[in-house]
C-alpha cells in the first residue's frame, strides 16, 4: 500500500480520536465550570461543604457537593479527569506532526512569507510550542496570575504578539494552526504540570489526615479557569483551515485575535449565566466583534462584466488545466498527491461548472492554488471570478 494512502488513514483516525477526546475534555471543562458557578451554600450547614447543587438528568436526581478542604475520609473510589486532556493533546499533536511537519512545504511554509527549509520551519514550530508554555507558566506565578482582569489583558496581548509573529514566519493557515497548537499545549500542560500535581497533594493530605494547603487547589483552579476561556478560541483555530477568508487576509493576525476575543466573550457570558447573572453584554460584545470582522473582510463585489466582455468557458478551461489540474484530477500529476485533494476534480467541463461556487471562494481568497504553486496570475484570477460573476455559463 502506498504511503499517501496510509497517511490518509492515519489522518482520519487521529482526527476522529482528537474530536472525540476533545469533546470529552471540553465537555468536562464546561460541566465543572458550570457546576462550580452554580453551587449554593449547603442546607445542612456542614462546614466542610463549600456548596452543593441538585440536578435532574438522565431519568434521575443528582446531588453534588464540593468539599474544598477534602472529605474527612478518602472515598474508596475517586474519579479523576485527566486522560481526556492527555489524549486530546497526543492525538492533536500527532495530527499536527503528520500534516504540518510531515508536509511542511504544503501546509506550514509559504515562500512568499518566509522561504524556509522544512527543517527550519519545524524547528521554529517546536521552539514556539515550548516557549508558549514556559512564558505562560512564569506569568501565572507572578502576582498578575491571581488577577483575572490582568490575565485577560496579558492573554490578549500575548495572543496578538504570537499571531503577528507566526503570520510573518509561516503560511497563514500554518500560523493559525501553530497558534492553536500552542494554546492547546498550554491547556494540556496545565492539567499535567499544575492541576494534577496539586490534586495529588490534596488527596495524599486527606489520606494522611494532614491539613490541605489551599494553594494546591487554588493554583489548579486558576489554570482550569484559563483553560475554560481558551476553549472557544482554540476550537475556532482548529476549524479555521476550512476558512481561508481569515488566514489568507493580509490582516490575518488581527482577525485571529478578534475571533479569539469573540469566543472568550461568549464564554464569559455563559460563566456569568451559571452564576445566575444574566448579562447579555458579553454575548452581545462577542457578536459585535464577529459582525465587525465579517464587514471588514467582506470581498469586494465583482460586477458582472458587460455583454461580450465575459471570459469564455474555453478560456476558463485553459486556465484551470494550467493552474489547477495537476492536483485536481482523478490521477493527479503532481507527485505530492495520490488522489485529488478533498476529492475536488476540475478536469471536465461539467465539474468546473457545477463546482463554481466551491472554487470561487478558494480562488477569491487566494487559498488556491496553495502558495500559488502553479503561478496563477492576478489577471487569470480576475478572469475566473468574472466568469462566475457573469453566471458561470458554458455556452
Ligand atoms: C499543488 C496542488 C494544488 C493546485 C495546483 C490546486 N489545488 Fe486546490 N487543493 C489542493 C489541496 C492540498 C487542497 C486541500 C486543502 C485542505 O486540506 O484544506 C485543495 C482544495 C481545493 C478545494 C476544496 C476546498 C475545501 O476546503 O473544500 C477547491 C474547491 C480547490 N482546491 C480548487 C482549486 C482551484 C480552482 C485551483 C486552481 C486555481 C486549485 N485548487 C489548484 C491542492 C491544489
Amino acid at each position: 500500500m502506498d504511503t499517501a494512502y496510509l497517511a490518509e488513514w492515519a489522518n482520519l483516525l487521529l482526527r476522529w480520536l482528537h474530536l472525540i477526546t476533545g469533546m470529552a475534555w471540553i465537555g468536562a471543562s464546561f460541566y465543572f465550570m458550570g457546576l462550580d458557578q452554580s453551587l449554593k451554600p449547603a442546607k445542612d450547614g456542614n462546614p466542610l461543604i463549600r456548596g452543593e447543587q441538585w440536578a435532574v438528568h438522565g431519568g434521575g436526581f443528582y446531588h453534588k457537593q464540593k468539599f474544598i478542604a477534602g472529605p474527612e475520609k478518602l472515598p474508596e473510589k475517586l474519579h479523576w479527569s485527566k486522560w481526556e486532556a492527555y489524549w486530546t493533546w497526543m492525538s492533536g499533536f500527532s495530527l499536527f506532526v503528520l500534516m504540518y511537519w510531515g508536509q511542511a512545504s504544503t501546509y506550514l511554509i509559504d515562500p512568499d512569507v518566509a522561504d524556509l527549509a522544512p527543517w527550519e520551519a519545524i524547528a521554529i514550530s517546536i521552539a514556539l510550542l515550548v516557549a508558549a508554555w514556559a512564558v505562560y507558566d512564569v506569568i501565572c506565578r507572578t502576582p498578575w496570575g491571581d488577577d483575572g482582569m490582568a490575565m485577560a489583558i496579558i492573554g490578549i496581548l500575548g495572543l496578538a504578539l504570537t499571531a503577528y509573529v507566526t503570520t510573518r514566519i509561516f503560511s497563514g493557515r500554518g500560523a493559525y494552526l501553530q497558534v492553536g497548537a500552542m494554546i492547546g499545549t498550554i491547556m494540556a500542560a496545565n492539567v499535567l504540570m499544575v492541576i494534577m500535581p496539586g490534586q495529588r497533594k490534596m488527596v495524599a493530605a486527606v489520606a494522611n489526615g494532614t491539613a490541605i494547603d489551599p494553594k494546591w487547589g487554588g493554583m489548579g483552579k486558576q489554570r482550569s479557569i484559563h483553560n475554560n476561556y481558551t476553549t472557544l478560541p482554540v476550537i475556532f483555530l482548529m476549524i479555521s483551515p476550512h476558512y481561508p477568508m481569515f488566514w489568507q487576509h493580509e490582516k490575518a493576525w488581527l482577525l485571529l485575535v478578534a475571533m479569539a476575543l469573540a469566543g472568550a466573550l461568549v464564554r464569559q457570558f455563559f460563566n456569568l449565566r451559571h452564576q445566575g447573572i444574566q448579562v447579555y453584554d458579553f454575548w452581545l460584545a462577542g457578536g459585535v466583534v464577529v459582525v465587525l470582522v465579517a464587514v471588514f473582510i467582506a470581498p469586494p463585489h465583482v460586477a458582472p462584466p458587460a455583454r461580450g466582455e465575459a471570459p469564455t468557458f474555453a478560456e476558463v478551461q485553459t486556465i484551470m488545466s494550467q493552474r489547477c489540474m495537476e492536483c485536481h484530477q482523478p490521477r493527479p500529476t503532481n507527485p505530492a498527491f495520490a488522489a485529488p485533494p478533498k476529492g475536488v476534480v476540475l478536469h471536465t467541463p461539467s465539474h468546473i461548472q457545477r463546482q463554481a461556487q466551491a472554487w470561487v471562494t478558494q480562488v477569491r481568497s487566494e487559498a488556491m492554488p496553495p502558495n500559488n504553486a502553479t503561478g496563477l496570475t492576478a489577471e487569470e484570477r480576475g478572469r475566473l471570478l468574472a466568469w462566475v460573476a457573469a453566471g458561470a455559463r458554458r455556452d
